[in-house]
């Protein structure tokens, strides 16, 4: 059966010395009260191996918040699969909307990332959702639709239940503004029977599907409460120990 997961993302903040700090308190809030799911956290390319060094992977899962989407050579300022792997990273958020919006990440890209990530024995926390305009016209269904088919449509059955999914509706991401219990169930719900289509219901089944934007220890409980959200993919609130394992905690 699929997993719960909390994943952090930490975006572009703490320094190396304030994202060890961090890493370590939530490390150890985690030896003190076992989690009753996954805990993951993103965090910037600079962080990971002291970051990795810091945490006991047994507690706590390292990830990274993108990878190159070329395996290596002449991309200056690039960060590899490979190089993310070296760390002792295990999972790689790809297709977060911020990247999506502001650095043209297209499927085509992603593609190329999943396949990377895959080869590497990243997980990838594939990231989807709809703008605010597309969630007012109706739109919404047919827009994460897309996402899903054309970044991981190509993958084979086997390599597609590697992959974990987060929902994050853009209106919803750093606004405050969460999506209610009941959008992102209907959301979810609607992803889940996407991929039931083309690989099958277990495998749709077994993928666990996150949902992020605005989640915070006062929500976390009843989103995951939601048969079909198998966890958060959590900004804002991962930056503060204490409210990170609020959510944590909500399962
Ligand atoms: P937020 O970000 O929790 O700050 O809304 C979520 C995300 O972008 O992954």
């Amino acid at each position: 059966m699929r997993k719960n997961i909390v994943a952090g993302n930490w975006k572009m903040n703490t320094t190396v010395s304030e994202g060890v700090e961090l890493a370590k308190e939530v490390n150890a809030a985690l030896k003190a009260a076992k989690a009753n799911c996954d805990v993951v956290i993103c965090v910037p390319f600079t962080h990971l191996c002291p970051v990795a060094a810091a945490i006991d992977a047994t507690v706590l899962g390292l990830g990274a918040e993108n990878c190159a989407d070329h395996k290596s050579g002449a991309y200056t300022g690039e960060v590899s699969a490979a190089m993310v792997a070296s760390t002792g990273a295990n999972y790689v958020i790809l297709g977060h909307s911020e990247r999506r919006q502001y650095y043209g990440e297209t499927s085509e890209t992603l593609r190329e990332k999943v396949a990377l990530a895959l080869e590497n024995n990243l997980k990838p926390i594939f990231c989807i959702g709809e703008v605010l305009e597309e969630r007012e016209n109706g739109t919404f269904n047919e827009v994460v639709r897309c996402q899903v088919e054309e970044g991981l449509f190509n993958l084979s059955a086997e390599d597609f239940g590697k992959i974990v999914l987060a929902y994050e509706p853009v209106w919803a991401i750093g606004t405050g503004k969460t999506a209610t219990a009941e959008q992102a169930e209907d959301m979810h719900a609607f992803i889940r029977g996407v991929i039931a289509e083309k690989y099958g219901k277990e495998i749709a089944d077994n993928t666990s599907i996150l949902y992020g934007g605005s989640c915070k220890p006062s929500n976390a409980a009843e989103l995951f409460a939601k048969p079909n959200v198998d966890g958060g993919l959590i900004g804002g609130a991962a930056l503060k120990c204490a409210d990170f394992m609020g959510i944590v905690s909500a399962f």
